[in-house]
């Protein structure tokens, strides 16, 4: 039975662990082949939890062998134009096309905009929004080549509304936005669509870790993620603490299908409610 991405083949960063992992394995569920890339390595900036490593990207290579897809896997920088393109290139070359395109490298910092300091800024910018238009940029070649294709940008619900504690995030997520909304407009004429999906808090270690936990829940001592995911369910309208990676990696998929063929400029909520809770 053709699966719903057969015979595609998608470009995924991040894509060692969490988000991006699932992702690549659900698209490979539904028939596609994958070329992915990761730092696989920790980020200056990022204190708050340990960074993906080099055994990530090759647990996410096995487990898309094992569903019997293609998988080239490149350990590269989305601040690094020139890496990002060698490594889609030899993707584009081992697996003869492209039609998926994945912007879902990121990072995350809690930070009082009193407290952040000038690295810190330019260091989630240069990854969270410029990594997104160097991930699109090497990509497009091979989409206008192609004759069309799906580009998904992974936002935030910080991308639709402001969450305190961390303005690079949200100017970044909400530049994300932006790249989307332009590039909608200047590649329909080739085909490619353009969206963007939108989680709420997800359960990856980006934000399962002690730092964040005590940043959230203040209030504790030793507070455990039963006790973050109490105050969690006050951001979104449905009564969760957080979606699962499997949850967004269905919405990427149907934006990457034929099914949203005529889907472009949409910013997709995945976040039970969080963008438009008062
Ligand atoms: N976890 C959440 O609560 C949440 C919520 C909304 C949006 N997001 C977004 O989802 C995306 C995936 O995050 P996740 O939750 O899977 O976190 P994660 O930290 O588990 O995964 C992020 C991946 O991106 C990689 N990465 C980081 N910097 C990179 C760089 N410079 N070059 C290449 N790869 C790099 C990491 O190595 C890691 O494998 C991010 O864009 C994040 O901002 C996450």
């Amino acid at each position: 039975m053709p699966g719903r991405v057969a015979g595609k083949v998608a470009f995924i960063t991040g894509a060692a662990r969490s988000q991006g992992r699932s992702h690549a394995i659900r698209l490979a569920q539904e028939g596609a082949d994958i070329i992915a890339v990761d730092i696989a390595a920790p980020v200056e900036s990022v204190t708050a939890y340990p960074g993906a490593t080099e055994e990530d990207l090759a647990e996410t290579v096995k487990q898309v062998e094992a569903l019997d897809r293609r998988i080239v896997a490149h350990k590269a920088d989305v601040r690094n134009p020139q890496a990002l393109k060698e490594a889609l290139d030899d993707g584009v070359a081992q697996l003869g096309k492209l039609d998926i395109v994945c912007a879902n490298a990121g990072i995350y910092q809690v930070h009082p905009a009193l407290e952040l300091d000038d690295p810190g800024w330019q260091e989630m910018i240069d990854i969270n929004l410029t990594g997104v238009w160097n991930t699109v940029k090497v990509a497009l070649p091979h989409l206008v080549a192609n004759q069309g294709g799906s580009i998904v940008l992974t936002g935030s619900v910080a991308g639709l509304k402001g969450l305190a504690n961390s303005v690079h995030y949200n100017a970044a997520k909400h530049g994300v936005v932006g790249i989307m909304r332009v590039l909608a407009q200047e590649l329909a004429p080739y085909m490619i669509r353009v969206n963007s999906v939108h989680p709420t808090t997800v359960n990856t270690p980006m934000i399962m870790s002690d730092a964040f936990m005590h940043a959230v829940r203040p209030d504790l001592e030793n507070p455990t993620p039963q006790d973050m995911g109490e105050a969690f369910i006050g951001l979104n309208c449905l009564p969760i603490p957080w979606v699962e990676p499997i949850d967004i990696s269905n919405a990427v998929l149907w934006l990457a299908s034929d099914e949203a063929r005529y889907v472009t400029g949409a910013t997709l909520p995945v976040d039970a409610g969080a963008a438009v809770k008062a």
